[in-house]
């Protein structure tokens, strides 16, 4: 059954914040109009935040099903710009070919997906169908409306356990440990097959490290559903009361202090990376592939100890054994963004916990009120 809601809000008298009226006049000469799927979500609504803010048209498709719509309302207050929503399924290609025929996009940013990578191996279907039949329905619908321009959110997972760090492109993708990740694998090898074969297809692959922060409003940001499985929104719960203290997984591996070394990104320079990498489709791509992340590995205990000064909240943690699949360090080379896209990561460890605690703080239940 069709499924669509269109919500614009009348938000063209909204004052815009953060001094982002400027940016807008800069950049008012791009009018590429962009459908972010996923846009409801945790990177796609910072996204979003700097689409508009650079001047870009930003329609937004998700089905909530792992998202609220306040987020948008909130992200028009941070832009005073409309966002167009469309709650809708990637799966659902009736409704896709009516919000192509209608908003005829440029470019798509595609975000939307399962993300879980615990509830990937106890529901691998779910899955396979929702990311890989997802995006296979979405490209095809792009190609008959002939949008052939396509960023996708991938992952440092493809990597598996990395043959080498600081991981650069060319590093081998590796075994992944669950579902998830192969469906990134796969969506990756699917999406270059298809600019092989076609190549008026512009394709860039992104691979995101550790998202991590929030907008500097501390109006959005990461909102997971129950107990978090990742670690900053892990710490940011314990901060706030809503857990009794951290679980440290593993403290014997090959890593300065033996816990597990990760490249953390903030969130809004992730944003960012896809403005630059439109800029790169505009030029004309072709198959691109880009890390992003800030070149720079941080253990566990480091983050519990910079979210501590930033947040001036202590941490209680215990030791607990190794998570199953987890690799001992994971960092990147992002020699290639800078060079190609002119992007590098602005926002160090610290700005990433003070902004992540203010989200929390200010949001200790998410977008509920
Ligand atoms: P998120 O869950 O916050 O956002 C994904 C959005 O997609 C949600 O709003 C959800 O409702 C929507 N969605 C899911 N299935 C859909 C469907 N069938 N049709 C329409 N909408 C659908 O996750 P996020 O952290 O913002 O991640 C965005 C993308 O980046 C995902 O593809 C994720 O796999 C990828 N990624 C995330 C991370 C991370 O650590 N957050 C790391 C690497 C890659
Ligand atoms: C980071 C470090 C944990 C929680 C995952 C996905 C990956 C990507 C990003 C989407 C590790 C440790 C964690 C906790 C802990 N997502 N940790 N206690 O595992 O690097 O990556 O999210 O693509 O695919 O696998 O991120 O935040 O879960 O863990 O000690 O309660 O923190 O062992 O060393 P990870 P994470």
């Amino acid at each position: 059954m069709l499924h669509i809601q269109i919500r614009i809000n009348a938000v063209s008298q909204a004052k815009p914040e953060f001094g982002q009226a400027k940016l807008q006049i800069c950049r008012k000469e791009v009018s590429m109009k962009i459908l972010v799927t996923g846009g409801a979500g945790y990177i796609g609504s910072h996204t979003v935040v700097e689409l508009q803010n650079a001047g870009y048209e930003a329609v937004v498709l998700d089905n909530l099903s792992n998202s609220s719509e306040k987020v948008l309302e909130r992200v028009e207050k941070l832009t005073g710009k409309a966002v167009p929503f469309y709650k809708a399924d990637i799966l659902d290609r009736e409704a896709l070919e009516k919000i192509f025929d209608q908003e005829k996009p440029d470019a798509v940013i595609h975000f939307a997906g399962l993300k879980a990578v615990g509830e990937s191996v106890q529901k691998p279907w779910e899955y396979y169908e929702n990311n890989i039949s997802g995006t296979l329905t979405l490209v095809d619908v792009m190609r008959r409306h002939g949008v052939k321009n396509i960023i996708f959110s991938s992952s440092a997972t493809v990597y598996g356990d990395p043959a080498f760090v600081p991981i650069t492109e060319e590093c081998p993708k590796g075994q992944c440990t669950n579902p998830y990740g192969w469906t990134k694998s796969m969506l990756e090898q699917i999406l270059t097959d298809i600019q092989k074969a076609d190549s008026e297809w512009n394709v860039i692959l992104l691979r995101y490290f550790n998202p991590i922060g929030a907008h500097k409003s501390g109006t959005i940001g990461e909102n997971p559903n129950g107990i978090p499985n990742n670690l900053m929104p892990y710490i940011t719960q314990v901060a706030v009361g809503k857990l009794p203290q951290l679980s440290v997984y593993g403290d014997d591996y090959d890593t300065p202090d033996g816990t597990g070394v990760r490249d953390y990104i903030h969130v809004v320079d992730l944003a960012l990376g896809h403005v630059k990498a439109l800029r790169k489709i505009e030029e004309k791509a072709g198959l691109k592939i880009y890390n992003l992340g800030t070149g720079t590995g941080y253990s566990v205990l480091d983050v519990v100890k910079n979210f501590e000064v930033a947040s001036g909240v202590k941490i209680p943690y215990v030791i607990k054994d190794r998570r199953a699949g987890d690799i001992a360090s994971c960092y990147s080379d992002a020699a290639r963004a800078k060079e190609e896209l002119d992007w590098e990561a602005q926002y160090g460890i610290l700005e990433m916990c003070a902004d992540s605690w203010r989200w929390q703080s200010q949001n200790p239940n998410g977008y509920e009120e």
